[in-house]
């Protein structure tokens, strides 16, 4: 039987569910494929801790080179994260004619332009499965059952940890760094969870997706992203009252010759699906002109639903070796030279419903100046309620409106926080309610 190494950079948990899995499911693998996937060097930095899984101590390394230039590997998988060394292993194993496959969103969310170009010129293949929702087959199903479509939106809730964290928010009520803390004691969460809460992991993904969706090269820095840590109880609270649930939610939408492209908090009916994707897990929202709505649901995270996307991979690149047809299939689903550039709406060009909240004194006249304010800018009230004060505080006032631009959105709410009655910086989320 033909037999296909492969090389491992980064031995830690996503690389032990790989190790695990092509050990567990040999048999499988190779009755599947035809072929043996055969581990043939593993290089990290720690040789030495236990994984857990046995592996024969000559396949291990300290020298990345051992994987990047080996000879007789045939697929580098890429496990180290994060934009350096792995850019540069990633583009010598490229130049040394190997396949390379890869969960490092954050990577190709800032290089994939050079790493495709690369992958290219010297025939070799770049997949990413485990970039995007962990074990969902987003990515594949974008670029080969989908591929007839055009695409009018995608959504997406992509952070585990986030989505962990506002569904311990809503269940029990209890605030950001409460769950924050636990989710970390717990190992939910990382020791540092910056690029988690802050949005960035999600858009480093949603870069990804709306790459692969649309066709087009990415500006990462024009993709607004907003994270959770702004995200209070209270707020989810009300949401419920008015029949939305919150989230983090990754969109992009279509619209004539442009896009939008945001992460943010984002309140969404609570009938739609999409509001009991719960803890860990993740989904898309693809919207095809033929297929119609998509929903991908699954783990997002984890060990072995990642492994699960970095193994189908292997495989798919295991396929193309034994018909002789490397790079079948361009990274991005179409080639570099027919990719277009779309220009990202800017966020004050948005339109969207909102959730306004304001803390005010508790006297005659307050909500005429604030409808006011907020009737000049041409935004209209859909409901509102205000909920009972506590002796002496302040009183919520909590509005939806209709749907209204964002510039607009921005300019009456500074308007509104300048007033005397309003006593804290206003409070505002999105809401899409148009999801079908
Ligand atoms: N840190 C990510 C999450 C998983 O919490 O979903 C890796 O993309």
């Amino acid at each position: 039987m033909k037999e296909i190494r492969i090389g491992l950079l980064g031995f830690g948990t996503i690389g032990t569910g790989v190790v695990k899995a092509l050990q567990n499911n040999a048999e499988l693998v190779s009755q599947r494929l035809g072929a043996r996937l055969t581990l043939a060097k593993i290089a990290d930095l720690d040789i030495t801790t236990d994984r857990g899984v046995k592996v024969d101590p000559a396949l291990l390394t300290t020298n990345a080179e051992e994987v990047i230039s080996g000879d007789d590997i045939d697929i580098v998988i890429e496990l180290i994260g994060g934009y350096e060394p792995a850019r540069s292993f990633v583009l010598k194993a490229i130049e040394n004619g190997k396949h390379i496959v890869t969960a490092n969103k954050a990577l190709l969310a800032l290089h994939g332009e050079e790493i495709f170009a690369a992958a290219a010129a010297n025939r070799v293949e770049v997949l990413f499965e485990a970039s995007v929702g962990g074990g969902i087959p987003v990515i594949s199903a974008i670029k080969e059952n989908l591929g007839v479509n055009s695409f009018a939106s995608v959504f997406g809730i992509l952070n585990g940890t986030c989505n962990y964290i506002l569904t311990r928010m809503t269940d029990e009520g209890a605030d950001f760094s409460e769950v924050l803390k636990d989710a970390q004691a717990n190992g939910y969460a990382e020791a540092d969870p910056t690029f988690d809460i802050e949005g960035v992991d999600t858009a480093h993904k949603l870069a990804l997706l709306i790459s692969l969706c649309f066709g087009t090269k990415i500006d990462f820095d024009a993709i607004y992203s907003e994270g959770i840590s702004g995200v209070s109880a209270l707020d989810i609270q009300y949401a419920r009252q008015f029949g939305y649930a919150l989230k983090l939610l990754a969109i992009s939408k279509y619209d004539a010759g442009r896009i939008e492209a945001r992460v943010h908090p984002t309140m969404i009916p609570l009938q739609h699906p999409l509001a009991d994707v719960s803890g860990v897990f993740n989904a898309v929202r693809l919207v095809g002109d033929f297929v119609g709505p998509v929903m991908l649901y699954g783990r997002g995270a984890g060990m072995e639903p990642t492994a699960s996307a970095v193994c189908g991979d292997l495989m798919a690149i295991g396929r193309n070796i034994l018909a002789g047809g490397a790079s079948r299939s361009p990274a991005m689903g179409c080639p570099p030279e027919t990719m277009s550039t779309l220009e990202i709406k800017g966020m004050e060009e948005i339109v969207s419903q909102y959730y306004l909240r304001f803390a005010a004194t508790d006297q005659p006249g307050v909500l005429a100046h604030i409808s006011g304010i907020l009737g000049r800018y041409d935004i209209s009230i859909a409901s509102m309620i205000q909920p009972e004060r506590k002796a002496g505080g302040p009183v919520p006032i909590v509005i939806m409106t209709h749907e209204a631009l964002e510039k607009n959105v921005r300019s009456a709410l500074a308007e509104i926080d300048q007033l005397d009655v309003v006593l804290n910086k206003s409070c505002f989320i999105r809401i899409e309610s148009d999801l079908d």
